[in-house]
């Protein structure tokens, strides 16, 4: 059957992440975390004292740093890599969720991003998530799924998430970031999140994982066999 790409945005901490992981695994598809790609440029910034209003520091930074992903056999990217150093535990930590949509609004640092992104799925047969994939980095994505999920599901959701790391973080303060987060997505300049006028909604606060998962495979399936003919 004919490869699809299949665009996956939404809120934080809805379950893409996980939704995009398990739907690429069946599928043999590649999965990209372009927010993990974000985070990594967040830490650079942030190791590198880059200031944030000097878009020639900012495109030196760019163009000092190397992000890369190591895949499993299941070509599912596990691993961020900046510079060649694993930063996958540390690109998750509170700090860096709490200035990574700053560095994100960057028109910079999105330009670079973006034609990242596409390089990766230029072959199709990939799973990407984040927040503008199905609107600016593939608008032509045969699959555009949309998620969200109540601020409550959210939370606690990142919260168990975190805990599994060893991080203990109060809900009031993963909500305040959420929150603040969506706001800053939502509102900046540069490809906004949105939802795309062709995607599908999905919900996720009554579902569990399988349920999700599920939900995009039918969909995926259903596309590919259009796109087949
Ligand atoms: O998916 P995540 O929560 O790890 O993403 C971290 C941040 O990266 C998110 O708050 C906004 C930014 N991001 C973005 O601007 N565009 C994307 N395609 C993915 C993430």
């Amino acid at each position: 059957m004919r490869k699809i790409v299949i665009a996956i945005d939404g809120y934080s901490a809805c379950g893409k992440s996980s939704t995009a992981k398990e739907v690429a695994s069946q599928l043999g598809y590649s999965y990209i975390d372009s927010g993990a790609m974000y985070r990594a440029v967040t830490l650079y910034f942030h190791q590198n004292y880059v200031t944030l209003d000097n878009p020639k520091e900012i495109n030196k930074a760019i163009d000092n740093m190397t992000i890369s992903f190591i895949f499993n056999e299941r070509k599912v990217a596990s691993e961020t890599y900046l510079n060649g150093l694993n930063v996958e535990e540390e690109i998750r930590k509170m700090y860096i969720s709490n200035q990574v949509s700053q560095v994100s609004a960057i028109p910079e640092v999105r330009k670079n991003m973006v034609s990242q992104q596409r390089k990766l799925g230029k072959k199709k047969g990939v799973v990407m998530d984040g927040r503008d994939i199905g609107s600016n980095v593939f608008p032509d994505a045969e699959l555009k799924v949309f998620m969200r999920a109540n601020l409550q599901v959210r939370a606690e959701r990142r919260q168990a998430e975190l805990l599994e790391k060893g991080q203990l973080v109060p809900i009031p303060e993963i909500e305040e970031n959420l929150l603040s987060r969506d706001k800053m997505d939502s509102e900046r300049k540069e490809n906004p999140l949105v939802i795309p006028k062709d995607a599908y909604i999905l919900d996720t606060s009554e579902l569990t994982l399988p349920e999700q998962v599920d939900y995009v495979l039918q969909l995926a399936t259903e596309k590919m066999i259009k796109h087949d003919v």
